[in-house]
């Protein structure tokens, strides 16, 4: 230990002594009823019996203490609701109050100071992003305009495969590109091309995925405010590695693209996303500042490629261990498309079944199984207990979606539990909600609803799927923000379709 350490480590203990003396006196002498809940210990309260897989933990507790409970984790206060009735007082009744995040410090640090979509607090500027990024974006009509660039990117990654022969193939490495290049496309078009294209990828691969996990590493600096500044687990520094990497990324793409607009070599048909925020902005210089656009643009990467990636990878890995209803699956795109045939987007609708094991795949394995966590503006009231205004929430998706009084073996992957058409993603059962719900739901539902059915179809349609020397499946999972498939899918394809021209 470092002099430094030895001297801080004495008054450090102190002022953790202290405000949690200051907290049970509160809780004790409150009228206020507050959730049941695990104690823990003076000054650390549960954090010492959370473990590394706090979602496990959470689904425990849960089955202890029922609906709703609340714990505190070193001085900060959670809350964890595990119940449909009380997920609507939430994300229907007291939607607005409960709007706001409380971004933990990693967060803070990627979000250009919760400047984004995903941390920044119910605001005007919150409102202002969401609406110009599902106006000119995200909605249906716009992403029907962009179907040739998603085209495009799903045929390459199947030409891709179709050329490496009988080579074993990492799905979720395949889907991360793929949606990564549509992404990337959809934000400034063909700006990058070749081997800068390349490269730039390849940073986004090696950074995206551990900077999501940073977010969801428990961090003593979240846990006690007051010790942020020693960053004792390195988070923040690291954090701040991962930003820098893409804030670069990020300043150089504008540069281009600002040259490019001057020069006024852009395209006159469907302008790309960074286009229209920069006319934006040269029309009203205090529309949109430099730091909210490029956190914008980080949120879309962020947010659309790795989640949409797992839940590809999920659902090849579901349908690789349910061999029946990977049959089902394709004799319903034998039927829709023909093996004479590549799937096209207009197909989507007509596939059923494929769609059942989508939202089947997303019940059993939500992409961001606690949502991103809430913090109540004010005071509140939730099941008749008390929520202090900026308490953690956590909304346990991944339990609510395996509650066996909602869902028969809710273990056991049954597409057909979806056929009946009584749910979608809409975020309005509160049994099943992958995408969140509520006015936080996750913006980018319609392209990443869009790609999984898209990609997952393309793959399945025109190959057969084999696991490498007849190896068996883990289906373990791997908890941080996102629930992550722990042993990688690696499968080997097998051409399925007529012609090897359909391929090209
Ligand atoms: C399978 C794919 C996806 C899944 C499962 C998913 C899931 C989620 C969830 C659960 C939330 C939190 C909702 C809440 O707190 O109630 C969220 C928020 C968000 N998602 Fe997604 N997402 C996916 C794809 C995408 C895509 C493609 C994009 C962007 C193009 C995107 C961008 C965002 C953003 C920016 C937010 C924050 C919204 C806000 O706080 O206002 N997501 N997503």
């Amino acid at each position: 230990m470092d002099q430094f350490s030895q001297a801080i480590l004495p008054l450090v203990s102190i002022l953790v002594v202290i405000s949690s003396i200051c907290y049970f006196k509160w809780l004790s002498k409150s009228a206020a009823k507050f959730p049941p809940g695990p104690w823990g210990v003076p000054i650390l309260g549960y954090l010492p019996f959370i473990g590394a897989d706090m979602l496990h933990k959470f689904s425990q507790l849960a089955s202890k203490y029922g609906e709703i409970y609340m714990l505190r984790l070193g001085n900060k206060l959670c809350v964890v609701i595990n119940s449909p009735s009380l997920v609507k007082e939430v994300v229907r009744d007291q939607d607005n109050v409960f709007s706001n995040r409380s971004p933990p410090v990693a967060g803070f640090i990627v979000s250009y100071g919760a400047k984004d979509m995903v941390w920044s607090p119910n605001n005007s500027e919150w409102r202002a992003l969401r609406k110009i990024s599902s106006r000119e974006m995200l909605n249906n009509r716009s992403l029907e305009l962009s179907y040739n660039l998603r085209k495009n990117e799903v045929r390459k990654a199947i030409r891709r495969v179709y050329k490496n022969g009988k080579a074993a193939v990492e799905i979720n490495v395949l889907a991360f590109q793929t949606e990564l290049n549509v992404i990337t496309s959809l934000l400034w078009g063909e700006l990058l091309q070749g081997e800068e294209e390349e490269i730039i990828g390849k940073k986004f691969r090696g950074v995206v995925p551990k900077l999501i996990d940073l977010i969801g590493k428990p961090n003593i600096s979240d846990f006690y405010p007051f010790l942020a500044g020693l960053d004792i687990q390195g988070i923040k520094r690291q954090m701040e590695s991962y930003w820098r990497t893409i804030d670069t990324i990020l300043d150089d793409v504008i540069e281009k693209h600002k040259k490019k607009l001057s020069k006024g070599v852009m395209e006159v048909g469907r302008k790309d996303f960074l286009q229209i925020l920069l006319e934006f902005k040269e029309k009203d210089k205090d529309s949109i500042s430099d730091t909210q656009l490029k956190a914008l643009m980080l949120d879309i990467v962020a947010g659309g490629t790795d989640t949409s990636a797992t839940t590809m990878e999920w659902a090849m890995a579901e349908l690789m261990n349910n061999p029946i209803i990977m049959e089902k699956a394709q004799k319903e795109l034998s039927e829709v498309v023909g093996l004479d045939n590549i799937v096209e987007e207009h197909h989507l609708p007509k596939l059923k079944y494929l769609d059942a094991v989508v939202k089947e795949t997303l019940r059993l394995h939500p992409a961001v199984p606690l949502l991103v966590p809430r913090s109540p503006s004010q005071s509140s009231i939730v099941g008749g207990y008390t929520i202090p205004k900026n308490t953690t929430v956590f909304i346990n998706v991944a339990y609510i979606q395996k509650d066996p009084r909602f869902w028969d073996n809710p273990r056991e992957f049954k597409p057909e539990r979806f056929l009946g058409g009584e749910y979608d993603f809409s975020g309005n059962s509160f049994k099943f909600l992958p995408f969140g719900s509520g006015r936080r739901i996750c913006v980018g539902l319609p392209l990443g609803e869009r790609m999984v059915m898209y990609f997952l179809a393309s793959l399945v349609h025109s190959f057969d799927w084999k696991l490498p020397n007849d190896q068996k499946l883990d289906m373990s999972e791997e908890f941080g923000m996102m629930l992550r498939k722990s042993v990688p899918l690696v499968a080997i394809p097998n051409p399925r379709l007529f012609d090897s021209k359909l391929y090209m």
